[in-house]
């Protein structure tokens, strides 16, 4: 339906199409007929659709394709778990599967398997053609609630069988299989190869081999589910690769079709070529890091179709792979129009790092200095394996049991499972023969979270909550070689949560790695929750998350390197040189914008709960970042908020959510309301040593406002450069940020212009004075809001407070919340 663009009245007429096209495919080769095609619901009797493909039962598979009209119970419906994965067969033996193959090609080979508890203890290989695809293959370590692998395979006329061999006391299973026909010339057998040292030569042989998916990116476009592809594929966004968000950006997205003249569409869908990365400043690479096996022969498809250049043969730029191969790509030498797909391939030995980069950058000789790339996919090269099953005696094809089919109600359900665990139990010790099979419900889906389209392809998923991104995922020897074995030396911070290290990653990138005390199992929520959240949003103004590692009980983050800090060692309370009013300005219009981005960004809805000063980091050239989402919460406010019980640290702390402990975004901008004052003030949020009235700053700091005092409490360093029409719309926005009423308080975006607006009057002032008094008419005029003192709750709400800042740091509360806090710099750096 998502292939072509047409609007929801055409939808089915759409979908008609499509499936005249993709089943009788008569467009640019009248060979695509997909003569041998397989769809198969593993373990049961019943077809499943899934986007436009019926999955047919296998147990009535052999009649080639028949529509099975399977009846659908409504419990079925109401499953969590998607209908393809609710079935599977189990094997205890080495067993296969065995497809009769009518035409030599290139086939696509996909199998889906389910992560539930039934089949975790599953260990197996899978192997076909003399490949070994998975070795010792469990689901313990996925991530996710259903995980698809990809194989793309040469494969001979006659049986093609596909081998599973549990180890030893253990079974494997499979939900699903696919084979399929890849399109004509999908995979060319002599692509280039790129040596170490960058030199480039003709590959032979590459039909000969098998290649895993591991990769397959929509470079700046969403995730694009089997729906919205012509081969069921499944493409995720680049951001989370990028190595430096901040200097590529998402191109326009080219509203009509590509021009298919030299690919087809089955090679990428349209929405793979409609957007793209291009360079958000014209001097800068821009550079993806993909973790990859270690020391692997890989094939790279980057795909380009031009929708950023204005007219033809103005753009060339320069592609680069790893640290040594660069080639120039001009568009216009491999295709003649705007719009016009190409894709370049490259066989690719990665190094011992685990990562592959492909970088794109300008070309100083071009017109039109831009670059930009609109797709990647990087396939695993398998080599052929001694250790797999050879293709004999096919009268012991089956010896299985099918798992599955739910049918009937939940109590049925749990008593049908008892057997089934009963039952599953003795045959496992008798041995039963291994030829008949008999069908067993399972009961899945109550353990998974809010699963959403199955993921189709490699090890990446579309992770539901709580899953962890796995192309994350960072290996502990990878960390220890980065930080040099986490060295005392280039530690940069500790505190109750663990240590923060100073590292430098294989490909030269600067990071923070946070470790937790290894082994001590506190703060795994605050853990997830961080990587669920970061790994979902890039931001210029949000410390990127670059990976993680939670091997061997290991809770490892690792951050880009903030190089200048944390905001509050620059305000006060390191020796560290005064920043002016126009860097404390930038550094708060850039956290509201970061804070603006969690709220209302493209995965929206964050609160990040614990906003203050020393959350908001410094990069080298004083670019602020929002960091540590250890708290934070998606979604909009409902009851799982209300019984959260207040988080965050006090002097911070939203009096309203902590009267109501309704959480909402507002509570981010009163704590930004502090933030503000502590920035003008130059002092902490709650200082004990301080006269009663002046403990806690929020309260101290309105009370001065309201008195017209302000200016007596900035902070002295600065008091003489702030022109008194920005300090007033500074203090407008403090106030109404600090409003007791959480409706009366603005949201992140507007509280981010008011900045911006008292920023342009500073800047007004040193230019120009004349124009200062109409400016300041200007500010007065916007401000409407009239001051409401604190409420009383609030003195009582500060008495709490003293007794527990008394015993810690002043500004943070030992909770759970310190498991991740604070990438503090040492002052010793
Ligand atoms: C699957 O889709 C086909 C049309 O392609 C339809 O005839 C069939 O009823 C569908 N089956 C189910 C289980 O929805
Ligand atoms: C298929 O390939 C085999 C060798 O791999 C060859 O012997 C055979 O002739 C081919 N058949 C067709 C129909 O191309
Ligand atoms: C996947 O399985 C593992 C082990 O059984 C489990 O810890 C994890 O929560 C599962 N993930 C999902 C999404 O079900
Ligand atoms: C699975 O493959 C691995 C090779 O990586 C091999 O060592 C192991 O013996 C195989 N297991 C079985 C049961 O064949
Ligand atoms: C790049 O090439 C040089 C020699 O030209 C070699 O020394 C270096 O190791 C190569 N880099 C990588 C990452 O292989
Ligand atoms: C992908 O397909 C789904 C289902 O048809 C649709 O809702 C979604 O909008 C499509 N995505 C894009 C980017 O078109
Ligand atoms: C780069 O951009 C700056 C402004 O952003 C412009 O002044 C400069 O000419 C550009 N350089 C090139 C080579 O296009
Ligand atoms: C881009 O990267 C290549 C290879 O690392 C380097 O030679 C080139 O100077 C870089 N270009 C820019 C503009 O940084």
């Amino acid at each position: 339906m998502g292939k072509f663009q047409w609007d929801k009245h055409h939808e089915s007429l759409s979908l008609f199409l499509y499936l005249v096209i993709f089943f009788s495919y008569q467009l640019p080769s009248s060979a695509y007929t997909l003569p041998d095609k397989y769809f198969i619901n593993c373990g049961s009797n019943i077809a499943v659709n899934v986007s436009f493909q019926t999955f047919v039962g296998d147990s009535n598979s052999d009649v080639s394709f028949t529509k099975q009209n399977s009846f659908v119970t409504d419990n079925r419906q109401a499953s969590e778990t998607p209908p393809l994965y609710q079935t599977a067969r189990v094997f205890r033996k080495q067993s296969s599967y065995e497809f009769k193959i009518n035409t030599n090609g290139t086939y696509l080979v996909r199998l889906h398997f389910s992560n539930s508890t039934d089949v975790s203890d599953a260990i197996f290989n899978v192997s076909a053609s003399g490949f070994l695809l998975l070795h010792d293959f469990t689901v313990q370590k996925i991530g996710s609630s259903t995980i698809t692998k990809e194989f793309i395979l040469s494969i001979p006329i006659g049986k093609f069988l596909i081998y599973f061999v549990p180890q030893e006391s253990s079974f494997a299973f499979i939900n699903a299989i696919e084979v399929f026909p890849a399109p004509p010339d999908f995979i060319s057998d002599e692509p280039t190869q790129i040596s170490r040292t960058g030199n480039s030569n003709d590959y032979k042989g590459l039909l000969s081999q098998a290649l895993q998916t591991i990769h397959r990116i929509n470079v700046g476009g969403p995730t694009l589910t089997p729906d919205n592809d012509t081969l069921l594929r499944t493409w995720l966004p680049d951001d989370s690769y990028l190595t430096n968000s901040g200097i590529a950006k998402n191109s326009r997205v080219l509203s009509g079709r590509p021009n298919y003249d030299i690919v087809t569409e089955f090679i990428a869908p349209d929405l793979v070529y409609k957007t793209s990365k291009e360079m958000a400043s014209n001097d800068s690479n821009i550079t993806w890091s993909y973790d990859v096996t270690r020391d692997a022969r890989h094939l790279i498809r980057v795909h380009f179709c031009d929708v950023i250049s204005i007219s033809l043969n103005i753009l060339s730029f320069f592609l680069y792979i790893n640290s040594n191969f660069s080639l120039n790509i001009n568009p216009y030498q491999k295709v003649n129009d705007f719009a016009t797909p190409f894709f370049m391939d490259f066989v690719v030995d990665s190094d011992d790092s685990g990562f592959i980069t492909i970088s794109i950058g300008p070309d100083s000789n071009s017109f039109y200095q831009n670059a930009f790339l609109n797709g990647v996919e990087i396939m695993e090269m398998m080599g052929k394996s001694d250790l797999v099953p050879v293709t004999h005696k096919s009268n012991n094809m089956y010896p299985f049991i099918i798992v599955g089919v739910v049918l009937g109600g939940l109590v049925l359900i749990c008593i049908f499972g008892g057997l089934l665990f009963i039952g599953l139990r003795r045959r496992k010790s008798k041995h039963v023969e291994t030829s008949e099979w008999s069908p067993l419900p399972i009961f899945k889906g109550s353990s998974h979270g809010n699963s959403k389209t199955p993921s189709r392809e490699g090890t990446i998923t579309v992770s539901p909550v709580p899953n962890l991104n796995l192309g994350l995922r960072i290996p502990l020897d990878e960390i220890q070689l980065a930080t040099n074995n986490f060295d005392k030396k280039l530690q940069i911070g500790k505190g109750g949560f663990g240590t923060v290290y100073q590292g430098t990653l294989r490909n030269g990138f600067k990071v923070a790695v946070k470790r937790s005390q290894p082994g001590s199992g506190q703060g795994l929520p605050e853990f997830q929750t961080e990587i669920m959240v970061l790994s979902k949003i890039r931001h210029r103004h949000l410390v990127s998350l670059i990976g993680y590692c939670d091997e061997r009980l290991e809770m490892i983050l690792v951050y880009e390197l903030m190089e200048k800090g944390t905001l509050r060692d620059h305000l006060y309370n390191a020796k560290l040189p005064c920043l002016s009013w126009k860097q404390r300005l930038d550094i708060c219009i850039g956290a509201a914008r970061g804070l603006h981005y969690l709220h209302k960004g493209a995965s929206g809805g964050i609160i990040h709960r614990d906003v203050k000063s020393t959350n908001i980091l410094l990069d080298e050239n004083l670019v602020a970042k929002v960091a540590d989402f250890g708290l934070s919460r998606s979604g909009p406010p409902d009851q799982s908020h209300v019984s959260t019980g207040i988080k965050g640290t006090f002097g911070y702390l939203d009096p309203e959510y902590f009267k109501t402990q309704q959480l909402t975004e507002k509570s981010d901008v009163y704590s930004f309301g502090v933030v503000l004052l502590e920035v003008l003030c130059a002092r902490p949020a709650i200082n004990p040593a301080l006269p009663r009235e002046q403990v806690n700053l929020a309260e101290w700091g309105m009370r001065c406002k309201d008195k017209g005092l302000l200016d007596q409490i900035v902070d002295p360093s600065i008091r003489d450069q702030i022109n008194p029409n920005s300090l007033r719309k500074f203090a407008e926005t403090t106030e109404k940020c600090l409003q007791e009423d959480a409706c009366d308080r603005p949201g992140m975006g507007d509280v981010a212009w008011d900045l911006e607006y008292a920023l342009q009057l500073q800047q007004t002032a040193v230019v120009q004075e004349p124009h200062e008094d109409s400016a300041s008419n200007a500010s007065g005029m916007l401000s409407s809001h009239v001051f409401q003192r604190l409420p009383s709750t609030n003195i009582e709400f500060e008495g709490d407070d003293m007794s527990i800042i008394n015993e810690d740091e002043s500004d943070s509360v030992p909770s759970a919340s310190g498991v991740f806090s604070q990438l503090k710099m040492d002052e010793a750096r």
